[in-house]
């Protein structure tokens, strides 16, 4: 019998090939999210092969990468009281260093959400080395698509008006009595219980109220500062 590739011309059949892979790929790129641990790589549809290459960047990070100092990392975990039963989320997790260090000073579990894939890649590797790969997981997701709702402590290192920007989604998402951490930068209105300063960092402190005031809820229009005009900007000390 023929098959029907064989009744095409040869270069006729190659274009078909080659444009049913791209639009796979490109379906696959727009479609899902991506999570990676320390030995998969796995979508958030469903699980991939083992060895599957990782996908692209989703988009544009929002703010350059700018690893917190070791010893500001240790005080935000003292200062959100990181215990045995906490959950805890690094929105924008670079090389993963807040979530391996609580996993390994408190034994909890600890989620990383980084949109570019160098870092993740960077993270499960740290982790590994760091041998929590059982209680730690990195996510290439975009933070603000993110579902952080089982988080019970959460740590920022973003901008301010990033952090403004999220604030309605931590409130929609987090439960009352979920401690918030930022390395650097407010919250606009929405006044810390506590700041402290750490050499030349200063670390903020939140609890999330029971009762947010609606002006906290809005989601407010942020104005992103591009990321190739934020170093030596935001970052100068
Ligand atoms: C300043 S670094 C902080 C890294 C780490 N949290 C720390 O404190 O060491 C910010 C990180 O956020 C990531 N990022 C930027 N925009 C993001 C977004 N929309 N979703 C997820 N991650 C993002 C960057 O790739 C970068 O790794």
């Amino acid at each position: 019998m023929i098959s029907p590739q064989q009744q095409l011309p040869r270069s006729l059949s190659n274009r078909i090939a080659l444009a049913t892979i791209i639009s796979l790929s490109l379906l696959g790129a727009g479609c899902s999210t991506t999570s990676t641990t320390s030995d998969r790589t796995e979508t958030a549809d469903a699980p991939a092969a083992p060895g599957v290459a990782q996908a692209p960047t989703l988009r544009s990070p929002d703010v350059v990468y700018v690893p917190t100092p070791q010893a500001v990392v240790d005080r935000m975990l003292a200062i959100a009281k990181v215990n045995s039963k906490d959950v805890l989320y690094d929105l924008g997790s670079g090389d993963g260093r807040i979530p391996i260090t609580a996993a390994q000073k408190f034994g909890i579990r600890a989620t990383g959400i980084d949109i570019n894939p160098e870092r993740i890649k960077e993270a499960n590797t740290n982790a590994q080395t760091a041998g929590v790969t059982d209680r730690v997981r990195f996510l290439n997701q975009d933070l603000f698509q993110s579902k952080f709702s089982d988080a019970t402590v959460v740590t920022l290192y973003l901008l301010p008006e990033l952090n403004v920007k999220l604030r309605p989604q931590l409130f929609a998402q987090l439960k009352p009595g979920t401690r918030i951490v930022s390395h650097a930068f407010d919250m606009g209105d929405w006044k810390p219980d506590r700041t402290e300063q750490v050499g030349t960092s200063t670390i903020y402190f939140w609890t999330v109220p029971k009762n947010p005031p609606a002006n906290l809820r809005a989601v407010r229009v942020a104005q992103t500062t591009p990321v190739s005009s934020q170093a030596g900007k935001v970052y100068a000390r």
